[in-house]
C-alpha cells in the first residue's frame, strides 16, 4: 500500500496539513491513535492568532471557527493593587485573538477530511517507521486490528510531544535542546459566573495567576504553585481562594464557580535541532514544546503545518523541492521568535526565586508594574510587545 505523504498525528497540525494538501489533490493518509470523541473531548489550547484565523480561512477551514468562535484584542495584568489593560488590537491595527478551543477546531478539521473524501485512520496508531530500498519512508500501523505497512514520498511527525516519528532519526538528528522553567502551574479548567472577555495575568507576591477565555462559561486558569508541590495539596476551596486573592475580580469580573478539571505542569520548553531526515518531516509539538505563556504552542502548530503543505504541494506537484529545503530553518527560526517572547512573558509574570523576602518581593512587583505601564501606553515599546503577543510579524 502506498500513499504520497504519510502524516503521523490528528491534531491540528497533522489535521490542517492533511486538509490542505487533500484539496490540492495529494493522496495523504493521517493515522491517530485516539478515537474521534476522545479527540474532541481533550480540552487543551484555545486562542488563535488573527493571520493563523486568516489561514484556515482562506482554505476554507474555518465555518466552525466563525460560527462559535469568538473575537478576543486585550489582556490586562493586575500588580499592587492596580489594573493595566494592553489594548492590543488597537495597538496593531487590528490583530486580535479569535477563541475556539482547539477540540472543537480538531472536531472541524476531522469532519473536513471525511467530506473531502480521506477521513482520518483513527484508533490506529503508527508503530515504527523504517525506509526502502529507495530510501523513502515505510511505515508499520496497527489498523482495524491488524498490522499493516505503507510506504509513501513523504512522511510528517505531527505526533506530538512524545511521538515515535522523531525517534527514527539516526541519534546525531535526534538532539534536543531544553529548559525545564522554576515554575510549576495548576492547570484549572473552571465554570465561570460569566464570559471571560479577555486575559487576565495576576503578578503577586504569592506567585502568578492567570484566567483566559475559553467558550462561553468555561475559563482556563492557572495558578503558580511551589515546585514540585503535590496538587493533592491544593483542595477546590483553596484554589478558588488563591484564585479570588491573586486575580482580584472587581464587580462586574467573571468568577470561579466550580472547578471542571484540575492538572499540574512544571513548566517547560524544547526544540529539536533537526526537523527533517531525508523524506521524514516534523511538525507541531513533535518539533518543538512551549510554555502556555503567550498562547504560542497551537498557533506555531498550524503555522508549521501550513508552511510545510506549500513546501510539499510545489515539490509533488511543481518538482520544485526548493521551498522543503528551507523548511527547517523557516520553522527554527520562527519557533525562537516564539520562545523568545514565551520566555520575555514568563519573565514578567514570575518573580525570581530567589526573591524570598516580602522587601525583595515588592521591589520586584515595582519594577514589574513601571514595565507594564509602558506597555499599556502607546508607542514603541507597547507596540513592540502588541506585535509579539498577537503574532502580528
Ligand atoms: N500514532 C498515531 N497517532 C499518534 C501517535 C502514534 N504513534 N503518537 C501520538 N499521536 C497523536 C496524539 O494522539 C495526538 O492526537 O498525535 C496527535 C498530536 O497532536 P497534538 O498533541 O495536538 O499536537 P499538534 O498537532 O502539534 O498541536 C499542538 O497541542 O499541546 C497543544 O499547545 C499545544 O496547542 C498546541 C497543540
Amino acid at each position: 500500500r502506498r500513499v504520497e505523504v504519510a502524516v503521523a498525528g490528528a491534531g491540528p497540525a497533522g489535521l490542517v496539513l492533511a486538509n490542505v494538501l487533500r484539496r490540492a489533490g495529494i493522496e495523504v493518509a493521517v493515522w491517530e491513535r485516539f478515537s474521534a470523541a476522545h479527540l474532541e473531548r481533550r480540552a487543551r489550547a484555545g486562542l488563535l492568532e488573527h493571520r493563523i484565523a486568516g489561514y484556515l480561512r482562506a482554505q476554507g477551514l474555518a465555518t466552525g471557527l466563525d460560527a462559535r468562535g469568538s473575537r478576543h484584542g486585550w489582556c490586562e495584568f493586575a500588580c499592587l493593587g492596580r489594573l493595566v489593560r494592553v489594548d492590543y488590537r488597537a495597538l496593531t491595527g487590528g490583530a486580535g485573538h479569535w477563541v475556539y478551543p482547539q477540540q472543537e477546531l480538531v472536531g472541524d478539521l476531522l469532519a473536513e477530511l471525511a467530506r473531502a473524501g480521506g477521513p482520518a485512520r483513527l484508533e490506529s496508531p503508527v508503530l515504527g517507521v523504517g525506509r526502502d530500498g529507495t530510501g523513502r519512508p515505510v511505515l508499520r500501523v496497527a489498523e482495524g486490528g491488524a498490522e499493516r505497512t505503507y510506504g509513501c514520498e513523504y512522511l510528517v511527525g505531527c505526533d506530538g510531544a512524545h511521538g515515535i516519528v522523531a525517534e527514527c532519526f539516526p541519534p546525531q538528528a535526534r538532539r534536543v535542546v531544553r529548559r525545564r522553567y522554576p515554575y510549576d502551574w495548576l492547570t484549572v479548567l473552571a465554570e465561570v459566573s460569566r464570559p471571560v472577555e479577555g486575559v487576565r495575568y495576576a503578578l503577586h507576591e504569592s506567585g502568578f495567576a492567570g484566567m483566559m477565555p475559553r467558550a462561553g462559561t468555561v475559563g482556563r486558569l492557572y495558578l503558580q504553585v511551589p515546585p514540585e508541590d503535590d496538587p493533592a495539596r491544593w483542595p477546590a476551596e483553596r484554589v478558588q481562594a488563591e484564585l479570588a486573592a491573586r486575580l482580584r475580580p472587581a464587580p462586574g469580573d467573571p468568577r470561579v464557580l466550580r472547578l471542571l478539571e484540575t492538572g499540574v505542569v512544571r513548566l517547560h520548553a524544547r526544540v529539536r535541532g533537526r526537523l527533517r531526515h531525508g523524506r521524514v518531516f516534523l511538525a507541531g509539538d513533535a518539533a518543538h514544546l512551549l510554555t502556555p505563556s503567550g498562547a504560542k504552542g497551537l498557533n506555531l502548530a498550524v503555522a508549521d503545518a501550513a508552511d510545510l503543505a506549500d513546501a510539499l504541494i510545489r515539490a509533488l506537484r511543481r518538482g520544485d523541492p526548493s521551498a522543503l529545503d528551507g523548511y527547517e530553518a523557516r520553522r527554527l527560526r520562527e519557533t525562537w521568535r516564539m520562545q523568545e517572547f514565551s520566555d520575555r512573558l514568563l519573565g514578567l509574570l514570575h518573580l525570581p526565586r530567589e526573591a524570598a523576602e516580602p522587601a525583595e518581593r515588592e521591589f520586584g512587583l515595582r519594577l514589574r508594574l513601571a514595565h507594564l505601564r509602558g506597555l499599556a501606553e502607546p508607542g514603541p515599546r507597547a507596540v513592540d510587545f502588541a506585535r509579539d503577543y498577537a503574532g502580528a510579524g
